[in-house]
């Protein structure tokens, strides 16, 4: 590539990210019905991305929209059963197919063959979130031009800056700039659980057990009233490590 077209590539990005700054501001209020609205207004190739729990509002509300959604969930082997049954009960309850995403097996068997199944309890959960969950994710993205996620500030002291839309700059590879859609940004846990009671629609039987965020099975227990629903994951290490590597781009 010339310096000039250097410099052409590099002007047209700055004005893509002074774009998405400027639509974040405009739709920082708007509801996640709105949001989700713009995102397949933008076109291209987009899908929400479903780790089977209280994110099913998302396919709730694009289906009600008749949005042409797609679906993907990163099954990295480990998912509670009641997971695998509701990731199922979704399928089929909006009659969408959903883009189960697989770890490279190899790289499962390296690890586990050389640090068994529970290294992460040892030595953390960033090699283990890397294998199952970062790289297939990488992999699915390389696929698409925008992605939306069920991220909410009041999830995690690592999420309180999440914004509506954003550029995912770890996840966009070269010449490529990928946009990531937060829709549920602004509302809370019962702002999602209102919604699920009122419009009745399906949700991870792991709730009535005392969970309230969901993740991997050996990495997720129930909450105590009053106890933040982030301590429920990788309980053994500190608040400010809880991200897995799937957001990490935001600021
Ligand atoms: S995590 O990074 O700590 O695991 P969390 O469980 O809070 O994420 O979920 C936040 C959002 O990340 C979900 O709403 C979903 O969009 C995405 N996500 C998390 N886990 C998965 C998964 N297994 N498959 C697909 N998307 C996921
Ligand atoms: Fe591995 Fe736990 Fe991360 Fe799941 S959450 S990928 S089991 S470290």
């Amino acid at each position: 590539m010339t310096s000039s077209q250097n410099t052409d590539t590099s002007s047209k990005n700055i004005q893509l990210l002074e774009q998405i700054s400027a639509l974040a501001l405009e739709y920082a209020d708007k509801s996640p019905h709105d949001i989700l609205k713009l995102a397949f207004a933008q076109g291209g190739e987009i899908a929400i991305s479903f780790s089977g729990a209280e994110d099913v509002v998302l396919i709730d509300m694009a289906h009600r929209l008749k949005l042409p959604y797609r679906v993907f969930s990163l099954d990295t082997g480990r998912l509670h059963a009641e997971t695998y049954q509701f990731l199922e009960t979704v399928r089929k309850f909006y009659n969408t197919p959903i883009e189960i995403c697989f770890p490279e097996p190899q790289a499962v068997q390296t690890m586990v063959n050389a640090k068994g199944l529970f290294s992460f309890y040892v030595d953390n959960h960033q090699e283990c979130c890397g294998i199952r969950k970062v790289q297939p994710l990488r992999k699915k993205l390389a696929t698409l031009d925008a992605w939306i996620t069920g991220q909410r500030k009041d999830q995690s002291p690592t999420r309180s800056h999440v914004p509506i839309v954003q550029h995912d700059a770890v996840f966009s590879g070269e010449g490529k700039t990928l946009l990531k859609y937060n829709p549920l940004a602004h509302w809370t846990s019962a702002d999602v659980w209102n919604y699920i009671r009122m419009m009745e629609i399906p949700y991870n039987p792991l709730h009535e057990k005392g969970y309230i965020s969901i993740g991997c099975e050996p990495c997720t227990r129930p909450v105590l009233p009053n106890q933040h629903e982030r301590e429920g994951r990788w309980w053994w290490e500190e608040a400010t490590h809880k991200e897995c590597g799937l957001h990490v781009s935001q600021q």
